[in-house]
């Protein structure tokens, strides 16, 4: 018989980072996530809060999440310290724009050649900082 082993694995060290393929993987969730945000109706609302241009949007997400799943500090390299809820002070987001923005990740995840227990693991994980940047 097969034992599943718990999700907690992931949270462990780099183990995040790795299952998400390190850079190169993290990079296409990334751009897959932005390309939901750009095509999915009813993404409209929140893709209209980022400027026309995504590309610094798409580099400042993928070198953020890096660090965020244990892997390199990309982020905290090139722009300093940051913290969720500051950069996201001065827009409108409430439960409806924080659900759209997990509903554009689990469209990226489901793309994804990732484990089905770290796709899991990884939509349950990003619903904190979701709800944190909530202003509304
Ligand atoms: C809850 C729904 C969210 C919405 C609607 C949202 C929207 C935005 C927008 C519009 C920007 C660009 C801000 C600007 O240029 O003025 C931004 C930046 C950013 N967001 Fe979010 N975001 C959300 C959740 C998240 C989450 C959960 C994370 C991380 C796990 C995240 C990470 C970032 C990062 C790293 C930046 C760049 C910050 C900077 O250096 O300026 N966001 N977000």
């Amino acid at each position: 018989m097969q034992i599943s082993r718990p999700d907690e694995q992931y949270g462990n060290g780099d183990t995040s980072f790795k299952a998400a393929g390190g850079e190169a993987g993290v990079r296409k969730l990334v751009n897959d996530f932005y390309d939901q945000m750009e095509q999915l109706p009813e993404a409209k609302i929140i893709r209209e809060m980022h400027s026309a241009d995504l590309t610094e949007s798409r580099d400042k997400l993928h070198l953020f999440l890096c660090g965020w799943l244990g892997g390199p500090r990309l982020y905290q390299e090139k722009y300093g310290g940051m913290s969720i809820p500051k950069a996201h002070s001065h827009l409108k987001i409430g439960e409806h724009e924080s659900k759209t923005w997990i509903l554009c990740m689990q469209k990226a995840l489901d793309k994804q050649a990732y484990k089905e227990s770290f796709k899991r693991y990884l939509i349950t994980e990003l619903r904190r900082p979701a709800e944190a940047c909530r202003t509304l």
